[in-house]
Order: C-alpha cells, then structure tokens, then sequence
C-alpha cells in the first residue's frame, strides 16, 4: 500500500490541438483498395509462385464494427491518401523553424495554460510525452520550453499509449520533491508518421491530435476550481508495465546498422490485435481496480472513466470489469468514433472534452494502456470552487 502523499497536486489547465483535416473510413478504404489492387498486380508473378501472400482489401463497415472508429484527423490527408505514398507529406524544416511536434504542441499548452490562469514564463517544466518523438535530440520538449520562454527544465519521454499517464506521474513527482513548481505535460502524437497505411489490418487505427495538462501543488494554484472546467486534485497515480511483443515498431537509429533485411513493415506500427484485446483488458481491470482500493475510493463512486481510446468494446468491457455492471456512455465517453486512437493523447482528449459537467467532490480515473504493455492510473477529484 503506498503512503499518503504528503503534498497534493492538481491538474489546473488541459488543452487540445485537433488538426485540420479529417478523413473517413470511407476515404481510407478507398485509398487502400486502389493501393492493394496495384500491390497484388505488381506482384502477381511472386503471388502465382506461393513465395508472397496478396494483400487482403479493406471494408470501410469492417472497421466501424470491429473498433468503433469513423474518422481521424490527420496532420496532412493528401499524402496518406496517395495510393502511391500512403503516409503524409510534410514538408522538411529548417533548423531555424519550429518543429512539427513542437508547433503542434503550442496551441494545446496556451490553451491549459489560461485555463490554469498562468503565463508561459511561469511554466519551470516541460515534459513531452508520446509514442514517437520526430528525431534523438535535442528534446522536443527543451525546443517547446524554448518557445514558451519558459525557464526550469524539461526532457521527452516514450510509453507509447501510456506516454501521458507515465509523464503525469513523473509530473506530480517533481512537483511532490520541490524540483518545480509549474509543469506542463504534454503529449504531440503524429501517430500518421507510424501507422502503417498499406495494409487493412492496421490503416485504420490512429490519429492524430496533441493534448496538454498543466499541474501544480493545490497550494499554489491561481485556478481556484470556480470555471466551467474546474480543477482537479490528484488523488493517486499508479503505474504498470508487463513485457509484450503483441504491439511493437522497431524503428530505430539501429536499423541502417542491423545487419540483415528487415521487413518495412516491421519499422512501423503493427500488432497482433485480437491478443492485445485478450491479454490488456483483464490487466487494466485488475490495475485500476486495486488503484482505486489503495485510494480508498469505491469504484461505485467514480463518476467517470477517461479510458485510453483504441477499441470502443474494450473500453466498455474495462467499465464493465470495474464497475461490475455496463456502463453507459457518460460514465466512460468515447472520443475514439471522431478522433480514432490518437495513443497517449486519447485518454486526455475524453477528460479535456468530458469533465465540465461533473460536480464539486466528484472523482474520476484517467487511465491509459497499450504497447509495453503498459498501464497508467490517475484517479482525480473536482476541486469546491
Ligand atoms: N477491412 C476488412 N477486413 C479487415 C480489416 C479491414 N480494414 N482489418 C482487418 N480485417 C480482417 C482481418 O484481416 C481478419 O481477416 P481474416 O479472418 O481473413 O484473417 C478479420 O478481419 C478479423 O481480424 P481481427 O484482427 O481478428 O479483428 P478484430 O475483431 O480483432 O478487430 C482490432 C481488430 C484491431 C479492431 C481489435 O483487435 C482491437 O482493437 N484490438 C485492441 C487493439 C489495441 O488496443 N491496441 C492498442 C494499440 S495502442
């Protein structure tokens, strides 16, 4: 049982980029079948020779039945959905320029940030969280301290799908030792850049979209908790990991010197879908159910669950396994329909969208889960405005 946190922590300020484009399964469905038809053609001879297998077409129904998904966002559409390219164009910078994932992580702070009623320059921390970060270094968090001109420090961090539950911990941490005072997580998930799109099992599933939390010691909160959006003490933080191979991209700075082929598709996003199901969804019952005892909280008294967004009948077997009951949509709302998995940043976009109409008092479990595997719990209160 870990001890009482001596300190209490809030969440004071979430915000969210969503990018500009959407496509719908439809699009992609489309797309892939143009590509797969020329793939098949393109390799018929092998195909008739039994030495590769023909690539399987996609069904836009398919996919809104086995994962709940209808649409993601996406940084660039054109490119992901060139039969020929399949994954998005965007354009290469300058050193001079902002980064990608620093740019999109911007608007999804400023917007915490007022909410959290501090300026950038308070912020004494940035802690980037996601599933792939654009290069080694330098972080892309110190480029988004840079531009903030915000002061203390800050360093990247990857969990894949757990990326924001981990940085949070890592947050109240630093916040809990004194080491700051003001941080700022944040998750830029380009998810379009790993997903792989030539193949039906795997081109529907992510997204993209970036999400920011800001947190501070309660004491020193300006966000009295009277907004729309209140304020959210920490209750608890619980982390997880478990060795798994059933999600897994081995891109990396090894690849040119590994010696041997690899398989493109292995330098990207693949799973064995069916087993993570199995295997993720008894463990994060089990997590969240042992979190929310060492908390002292009773799962009948959560009033909501901001679950990780990959599969909508995940989420609702993971609330059923908690609550000992289904849930309806309320207690444990679904962004995944519009935004797709949008990894790290999916659980925070459901609390950023769903948490306005909840009360003074109320408690609720932000949790994240996926490759590692990984899970993270943060159960949080509304703080009395
Ligand atoms: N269009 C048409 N058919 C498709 C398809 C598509 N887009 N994608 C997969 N299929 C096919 C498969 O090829 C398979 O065909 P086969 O039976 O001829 O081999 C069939 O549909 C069933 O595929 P399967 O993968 O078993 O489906 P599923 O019901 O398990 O659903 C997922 C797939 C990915 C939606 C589901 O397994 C899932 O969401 N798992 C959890 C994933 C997760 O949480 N990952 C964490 C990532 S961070």
């Amino acid at each position: 049982m870990p001890s009482a946190p001596s300190v209490s922590v809030s969440i004071t300020g979430s915000g969210l980029f969503t990018p500009p484009a959407s496509i719908t399964n439809a699009e992609l469905a489309a797309s892939l079948t143009v590509s797969v038809e020329k793939w098949n053609a393109d390799h018929a001879v092998d195909i008739a020779a039994g030495t590769v297998g023909a690539r399987e077409l996609p069904d836009e129904t398919f996919i809104e039945k086995a994962s709940g998904i209808a649409s993601r966002y996406v940084m660039e559409k054109s490119g992901v959905l060139d039969p020929d390219r399949m994954r998005p164009i965007l354009p290469l910078r300058s050193e001079d320029e902002l980064g990608v994932q620093a740019e999109m992580s911007m608007p999804a702070i400023l917007d915490a940030l007022v909410q959290a009623g501090r300026r950038s320059s308070d912020v004494d921390a940035v802690i980037v969280g996601c599933s792939n970060l654009q290069r080694a270094y330098p972080a892309v968090a110190i480029e988004v301290q840079n531009a903030l001109g915000a002061g203390g420090w800050a360093f990247d961090m990857n969990v894949a799908c757990s990326s924001a539950t981990f940085s949070i911990q890592n947050a109240v941490d630093a916040l809990r030792n004194g080491t700051a005072s003001c941080v700022v997580v944040v998750n830029p998930e380009i998810t379009s850049g790993h997903n792989n799109f030539e193949l039906r099992d795997h081109h529907f599933i992510f997204g993209d979209a970036c999400t920011a939390l800001v947190l501070e010691r309660t004491d020193d909160a300006l966000n009295d908790g009277s907004g729309n959006n209140g304020r959210w003490e920490i209750l608890g933080t619980k982390l997880a990991t478990q060795f798994s191979n059933n999600i897994r991209n081995d891109f990396g700075f090894l690849n040119e010197s590994e010696d041997g082929e690899r398989d493109p598709h292995d330098v990207v996003f693949r799973q064995n879908g069916q087993s993570v199901f199995k295997e993720v969804c008894p463990l994060v019952v089990k997590h969240i159910t042992a979190h929310l005892t060492e908390v002292g909280v009773d799962a009948a008294d959560v009033r909501r669950f901001w679950l990780h967004q990959a599969n909508l009948k995940m989420n609702q077997l993971i609330a059923k396994g908690v609550l000992g009951r289904i849930p309806d949509g309320d207690e444990a709302p679904v962004i995944l329909d519009e935004y797709a998995n949008t990894s790290s940043a999916g659980s925070v976009i459901a609390f950023h969208k769903h948490r306005s109409d909840l009360r003074s008092g109320d408690r609720g479990v932000i949790c994240s889960f996926g490759a590692g595997y990984s899970v993270g719990s943060i159960v949080v209160q509304r703080a009395s405005g």
